[in-house]
């Protein structure tokens, strides 16, 4: 195939500090097609929160790379994630996109589910074998992996997949940092923003971890904070890249403004000094004031290969997305809050997650034409081949605003992609 036999897909010569990427990456359908197969299929992929399930009985359905996933909590509490397909005969079953349910019934021959996936009754029973209830080909099917971390829950199509947690590897501690807000657990705030860019998604990867874009491609929101926040400046500091392993990245850096999360700016009003120096004490007492202060003090946006984004700017966003095409994706996007804040801290949050993250808020919108314009600019990708995400290589400790990160995710998709092949019998005996 193609994918596999064409001009290669990154050019790398650290000795040069060279760094490219073939925009065929991003245009090529057999590429689309092996990502699928390679990527998609092999991965840990995000499906949703614990706190999206609070009760027994509670569903969403949801699409996971192009299956259709019926994620339950069921009455014995236990979350499940199971291939939303009835054994009988195919069907959907689950037609709803959330609600709470004692049982599933399949609408074309009535067979009844409980949200374990355990089959619990059939029209016409009578005419079946008396075991048939007990044949675990007669229950819906699990996905073949599902784990979670600190409420996250991934799934994996792939059943050999190594632990989630050491697929994790060096993200968990940022999932801790950012799950360690509070000592009263953190939520998914109900609702969610679901949209589409035509653009590949490994673009969204890349700008989602992309600190050198803000200040142009943003510039008309940075000049309205500048006019309407009295200490923009507040908590400004320089920042790092990290390549974690694995094809996870994270920039972590001071925040330029005050965020929901312990850090004051005299524009919000005692209402805000009140709750902002409660929190900022809490996170004292719980762990001392080195961790409170990385917690309240600094911006994360962390990446989880190959397509979860945790955003812990001034609002905390996941944000998955998924290829629909080569040059389309559709995403998904959640509040994430601590249990405990104030209605005045929620309110704040909740502002920020749609005027600088949502889609039609400041700052989404931008970064969206950003992509769909790359894309446009691939068409002449047969003639211009490379992207070049060479900046700051070479450094020891590269800044946030430098491309570490990118290089990080492409490292790793290119390791799954096209993986060393293994080599024949005719060249071994050469
Ligand atoms: Fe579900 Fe027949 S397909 S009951
Ligand atoms: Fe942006």
């Amino acid at each position: 195939m193609s994918a596999d036999n064409a001009e290669p897909a990154l050019l790398v010569d650290p000795a040069q500090r060279i760094f490219k990427v073939a925009r065929r990456n991003f245009v090529d359908r057999e590429i689309f097609e092996a990502e699928k197969e390679r990527l998609f299929d092999r991965c840990w992929l995000y499906l949703g929160h614990s706190s999206e399930l609070p009760k027994p009985g509670d569903f969403i359905t949801r699409s996971v790379a192009g299956r259709n996933i019926l994620f339950a909590r069921d009455s014995k509490q236990r979350l499940r994630a199971l291939l939303n397909t009835c054994p009988h005969r195919g069907a959907q079953v689950c037609r709803e996109r959330k609600g709470n349910a004692k049982s599933f019934q399949c609408f074309y021959h009535g067979w009844t589910f409980s949200a374990d996936g355990k089959l619990r009754g059939q029209p016409g029973e009578d005419s079946y074998p008396e075991d048939f209830k007990a044949r675990s080909t007669s229950n819906m099917q699990p996905v073949p992996r599902y784990e979670s971390y600190r409420d996250f829950n991934f799934i994996s199509f792939d059943p050999d997949i190594v632990p989630l947690e050491q697929y994790l590897g060096n993200a968990k501690e940022y999932l801790d940092v950012i799950c360690d807000q509070t000592g009263a657990g953190m939520s998914i705030v109900a609702g969610s923003q679901e949209y589409s860019i035509r653009a590949n998604w490994k673009l969204l990867t890349e700008n989602s971890i992309d600190g050198y874009h803000a200040v142009t491609t943003h510039a008309s929101y940075f000049d309205i904070l500048m006019n309407t926040t009295d200490n923009m400046s507040a908590g400004t500091g320089g920042g790092f890249g990290y390549d974690l392993g694995g094809g996870h990245a994270v920039l972590e850096y001071g925040a330029p403004w005050g965020r929901p999360v312990a850090q004051w700016i005299p524009g919000w009003g005692e209402a805000g000094k009140t709750e902002i120096a409660r929190q900022y004490d809490n996170l004292v007492a719980l762990y001392g004031k080195e961790r409170a202060d990385r917690i309240a003090l600094k911006n994360r946006n962390l990446f989880i290969f190959p397509n979860l984004v945790v955003n812990d700017i001034m609002a905390l966003t996941v944000r998955t997305y998924f290829p629909m095409a080569p040059d389309y994706m559709v995403i998904n996007a959640w509040a994430l809050a601590p249990n405990d804040e104030t209605a005045w801290a929620r309110k704040y949050r909740l502002n920020n997650f749609l005027e600088f993250l949502g889609p039609g808020g400041f700052a989404t919108p931008d970064d969206a034409e950003a992509l769909e314009h790359c894309q446009r600019g691939f068409k002449n990708s047969k003639e211009a081949l490379w992207n070049d995400i060479s900046k700051g290589m070479g450094k020891d400790k590269p800044s946030h605003n430098d491309e570490l990160q990118m290089r990080a995710f492409w490292t790793q998709w290119n390791r799954l992609m096209f993986p060393t092949p293994v080599p024949s019998i005719k060249d071994v005996a050469a």
